[in-house]
């Protein structure tokens, strides 16, 4: 028998638990995700992307976080970013993802996000006039108004999940961005043109995990182990309305420091 240690997963496995956590056909999802909390993957980064675009099948799209922003940009050191080149820090998968033939990208200098499906450029194609990160328009804000959108955490936990912003925004909780605009510089297909963006403030501390029970209880959270990776698949559109629910009843539930 395998040591649970050291055994291997492979694509169809993964697949396997996918459909079994409740990712189906058709779903537009949005995923977070940590490579080595499966274990040894056989085949990397691509097995679980392969993986991903097999359980929503060719009328679904999957959705990878590419960021680029951090706390070092200000309106005093504004963004720089080629969608074609910038790397994203959202780990391996999305990386790999980004560069995968057919994947689009949405033109966001800091809260990218990269599609590959049937509803890719619906949901990325008006993000460059996002001036928030993660507005209406923004793919997180498409995310969250279609009745067959979820979130996947893949061996990360909810304080990876970027919609939480979208919620932040949507609301307007006064914390989550710098004040003023940051002139950005985008490189576009051979064109370099400015826009002015408001940017994301890193501070303060956020208690995403918070919600966890909150999900959980309203049944709109499934989770199961992949391989040796902790999965979690939420509903978005009931996770923004859940959250909203409980930020209108404590406007300090997100925060570490209460
Ligand atoms: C930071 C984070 C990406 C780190 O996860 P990780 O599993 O350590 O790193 P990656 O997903 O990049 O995967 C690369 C690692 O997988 C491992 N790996 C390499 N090949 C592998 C394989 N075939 N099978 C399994 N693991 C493998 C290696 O440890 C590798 O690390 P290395 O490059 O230092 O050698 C993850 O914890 C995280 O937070 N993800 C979510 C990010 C996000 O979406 N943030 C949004 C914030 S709003």
């Amino acid at each position: 028998m395998a040591n649970p240690s050291t055994a291997s997963i492979t694509q169809s496995d993964i697949a396997r638990g996918l459909a079994a956590l409740g990712l189906a056909k058709g779903h537009k999802v949005l995923v977070h995700s940590s490579l080595s909390s499966f274990g040894h993957v056989e085949g990397g980064a691509d097995a679980v992307i392969g993986a991903l675009l097999e359980a929503v099948g060719p009328h679904g799209t999957v959705l990878v976080p590419t960021l680029t922003g951090d706390e070092t940009l200000s309106p005093a050191r504004p963004p720089v970013f080629d969608p074609a080149q910038t790397p994203c820090w959202t780990g391996r998968i999305p990386e790999t993802f980004r560069q995968r033939p057919g994947a689009v990208r949405s033109r966001h200098p800091t809260h990218s996000v990269a599609a590959i499906g049937a509803g890719a450029l619906a949901l990325t194609q008006d993000h460059l006039q996002s001036v928030t990160p993660c507005d209406a328009r923004s793919p997180y804000g498409k995310l969250a108004q279609l009745p067959d959108g979820y979130i996947l955490l893949l061996g990360v936990d909810h304080e990876a999940s970027t919609m939480f912003h979208h919620i932040e925004e949507a609301v307007g909780v006064g914390y989550h961005m710098q004040p003023g605009f940051a002139r950005a510089t985008l490189y576009i297909d051979g064109e370099t043109i400015h826009r002015h963006y408001m940017l994301h403030r890193y501070g303060p501390r956020r208690h995403f995990n918070a919600m966890e029970p909150v999900f959980i209880e309203r049944g709109i959270q499934r989770a199961a182990h992949i391989g040796q990776s902790y999965a979690r698949l939420v509903h978005a559109g009931r996770m923004c309305e859940v959250t909203r629910q409980c930020l209108a009843a404590d406007p300090r539930i997100l925060l570490f420091d209460k």
